[in-house]
């Protein structure tokens, strides 16, 4: 059992198992439905959308992009989010959550045009950032869009997680693959986030092998 290191399931399984999940948000936080409503259908309206949300803990999300005319594929590294994020999706969509592990689950590349960020990067050790970012642009499609909740509080590793972004090194982490398209703040965030939270679309651009 390893409960101390964010990286390894045994933490976040603890951490379901005894309840204590102040990241949970209970539903679909304004900035996702806002966005849902508004996005750009591009040149074939009913052409279904693939999206992935890694780190899906209670998966609050799957139904709401799933009735939006997305493809959902919803993955966390914990047994109990998996079990848990299943029960909430339903028995339809249940089978759309995995079990496994966002740096190195048997995804083809280019997968995705979409991948839904909420509370999962800030929830791996910095050092990892790099590698975050390099699955992300290796799993979208050219044109894909990295977007969600992004947390900005300069990262005190022995306090986290979560590990927010100091400001400005979201932009440097991620100018090499992506363009920000959106930015904009969160009104309904937790007390956990509160005036730290950014909504935020970032537009995969340039080739990524
Ligand atoms: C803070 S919780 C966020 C859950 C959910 N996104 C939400 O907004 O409620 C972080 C989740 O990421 C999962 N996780 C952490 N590292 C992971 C990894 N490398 N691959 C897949 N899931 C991971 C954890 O098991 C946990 O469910």
């Amino acid at each position: 059992m390893d409960k101390s290191n964010p990286n390894h399931p045994d933490f976040w399984n603890s951490r379901f198992q005894a309840g204590k999940t102040p990241w949970d948000f209970g539903g679909v936080p304004a900035g996702l439905k806002k966005y849902l409503k508004h996005r750009p259908k591009g040149s074939n309206p009913a052409a279904r959308p693939r999206v992935l949300i890694p780190g899906c803990g209670s998966g609050h999300e799957i139904t709401t992009f799933a009735a939006a005319g997305f493809d959902v594929t919803a993955l966390d590294m914990a047994a109990t989010a998996v079990e848990l994020a299943r029960k909430n999706a339903g028995p339809e969509l249940a089978p759309h959550v995995l079990k496994g592990n966002f740096f190195d689950h048997d995804f083809p590349a280019a997968s995705f045009d979409v991948i839904y960020e909420r509370t999962f990067l800030c929830s791996i050790t910095p050092d990892r950032r790099p590698a975050y970012r390099d699955r992300v642009a290796q799993l979208l499609k050219y044109r894909g869009t990295l977007l969600g909740f992004f947390y900005y509080q300069p990262p005190v590793p022995a306090d986290g997680p979560p590990f927010g972004f100091a400001w400005g090194s979201a932009d440097e982490l991620f100018a090499r693959y992506f363009l920000l398209g959106k930015d904009e703040p969160v009104t309904d965030s937790l007390p956990l986030f509160a005036g730290r939270e950014r909504w935020q679309e970032w537009h995969r651009t340039s080739f990524c092998g």
